[in-house]
């Protein structure tokens, strides 16, 4: 005799641990059902794997970022000066801030200039993770307290302006100087510049002087008064005599000359 189709009496044989496992697996495939149809949103996969209305809704986001071209109506000159310069990959607004008010409303919404150092200082401080190559300075030795625009147009960083005068970089040089019984002697009446030192100065050395005659020319007891300082008298020594077998500044130092 046939036995009448009773499945759970087949389930209820089986060992009680298969059971309660079947029960975890029946909860678990339901509870994905159930997750499936409240949780995964309508439009999902219409469009491929995401939500196809996420179009529409952010269609309608407001606008903050203008994108580059949209500078380039009204600002060929700053467009044309970047797109040649290392900063031709820094889009306006990553410095200007997002400015698509600006751009329809050109007066009533003006754009900030991040004139501060530290605003320059985000992408240049020198940090070792940084590409090799990547143009970085020390914020507190590279020329502090002045902001950075005014030695470099921040639509076209380089070259930057190069100091006109050697005081900007050899201040401390400068300072001991300006004290110094050589204080009206230009730095060019001992070294000679190469203009080019000031962009480049480790290739471009300036020269130093070589002798003890470099400073008997207005200190030997033959040396005529210099003519281009009238007002000039260097006192001096006889070369032959005064401390000879040594150069002048291994006793003297140039800028702050002392008769001791
Ligand atoms: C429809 C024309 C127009 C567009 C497009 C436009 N600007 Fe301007 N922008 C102006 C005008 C006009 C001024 C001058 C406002 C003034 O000086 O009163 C100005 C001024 C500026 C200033 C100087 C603000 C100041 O205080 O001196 C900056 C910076 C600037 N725009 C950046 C941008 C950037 C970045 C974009 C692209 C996202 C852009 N502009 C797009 C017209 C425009
Ligand atoms: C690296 C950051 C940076 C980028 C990139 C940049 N700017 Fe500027 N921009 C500045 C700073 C800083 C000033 C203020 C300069 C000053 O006061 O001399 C300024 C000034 C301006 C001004 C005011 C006029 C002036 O020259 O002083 C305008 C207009 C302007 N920028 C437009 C633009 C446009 C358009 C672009 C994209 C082609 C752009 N900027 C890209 C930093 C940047
Ligand atoms: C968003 C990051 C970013 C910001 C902000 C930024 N720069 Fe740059 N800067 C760059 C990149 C990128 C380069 C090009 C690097 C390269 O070519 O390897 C560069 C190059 C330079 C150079 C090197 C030019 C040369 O001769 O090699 C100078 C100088 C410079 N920037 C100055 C400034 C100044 C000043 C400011 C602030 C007004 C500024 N940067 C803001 C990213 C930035
Ligand atoms: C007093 C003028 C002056 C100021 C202010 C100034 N710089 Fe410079 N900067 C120079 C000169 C000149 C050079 C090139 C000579 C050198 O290497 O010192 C230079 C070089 C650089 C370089 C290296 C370029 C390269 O090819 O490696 C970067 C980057 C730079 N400056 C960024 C900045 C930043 C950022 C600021 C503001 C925090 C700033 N500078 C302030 C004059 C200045
Ligand atoms: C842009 C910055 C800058 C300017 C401007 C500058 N120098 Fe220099 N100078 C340097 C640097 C950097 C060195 C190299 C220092 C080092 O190697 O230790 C240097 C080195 C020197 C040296 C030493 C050369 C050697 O063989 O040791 C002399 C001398 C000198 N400069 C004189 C001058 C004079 C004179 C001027 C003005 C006409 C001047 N510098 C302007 C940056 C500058
Ligand atoms: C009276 C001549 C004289 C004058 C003026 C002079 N120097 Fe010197 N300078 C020297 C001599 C000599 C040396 C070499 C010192 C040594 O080798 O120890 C030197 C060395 C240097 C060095 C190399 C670094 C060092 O300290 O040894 C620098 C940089 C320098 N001078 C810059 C300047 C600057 C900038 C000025 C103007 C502010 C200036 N010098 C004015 C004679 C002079
Ligand atoms: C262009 C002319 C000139 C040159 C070159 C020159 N000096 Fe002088 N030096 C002077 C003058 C001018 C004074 C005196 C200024 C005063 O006291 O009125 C002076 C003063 C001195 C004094 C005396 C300081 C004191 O305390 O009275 C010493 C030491 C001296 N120089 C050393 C040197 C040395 C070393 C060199 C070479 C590196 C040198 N000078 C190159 C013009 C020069
Ligand atoms: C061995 C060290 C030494 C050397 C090298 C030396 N001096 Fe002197 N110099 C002195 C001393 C110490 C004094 C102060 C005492 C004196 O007048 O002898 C002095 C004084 C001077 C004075 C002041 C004289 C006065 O009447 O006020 C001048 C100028 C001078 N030196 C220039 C030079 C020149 C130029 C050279 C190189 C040719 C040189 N010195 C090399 C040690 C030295």
């Amino acid at each position: 005799m046939a036995r009448p189709f009773a499945p759970w009496r087949g389930f209820a044989a089986m060992p009680q641990q298969v059971r309660r496992l079947a029960v975890v697996i029946v909860l678990l495939v339901a509870a994905y059902f159930t997750a499936r149809h409240f949780l995964v949103p309508r439009t999902f996969g219409e469009k491929g794997h995401y939500r196809a209305a996420a179009v529409d809704s952010i269609a309608v986001l407001p606008i903050h970022y203008a994108g580059r071209e949209a500078c380039a109506m009204c600002h060929p000159a700053e467009v044309a000066k970047k797109a040649g310069s290392f900063h031709r990959g820094v889009s306006c607004e990553a410095c200007h801030g997002p400015e698509a008010a600006h751009t329809t409303d050109p007066i009533g919404h003006k754009p900030t200039a991040p004139r501060d150092r530290a605003f320059c200082v985000r992408c240049h401080a020198y940090d070792p993770a940084r590409p090799t190559g990547f143009p970085q300075i020390d914020p507190v030795l590279h020329n502090p307290v002045r902001n950075c625009f005014t030695c470099h147009n921040p639509h076209d960083p380089t070259p930057p302006r190069p100091p006109e005068t050697c005081a900007a970089c050899h201040g401390e040089i400068a300072r001991t100087k300006a004290v110094s019984p050589h204080a009206q002697l230009a730095c060019t009446e001992c070294h000679t510049a190469d203009p080019r030192h000031a962009q480049a100065p480790r290739q471009f050395l300036p020269s130093k002087p070589a002798s003890r005659e470099f400073c008997g020319r207005c200190h030997a007891s033959d040396a005529p008064p210099p003519a281009h300082l009238p007002d000039a008298r260097p006192p001096k020594v006889d070369l032959a005599t005064h401390g000879p077998r040594y150069v002048c500044w291994q006793c003297h130092y140039p800028h702050y000359p002392e008769a001791r």
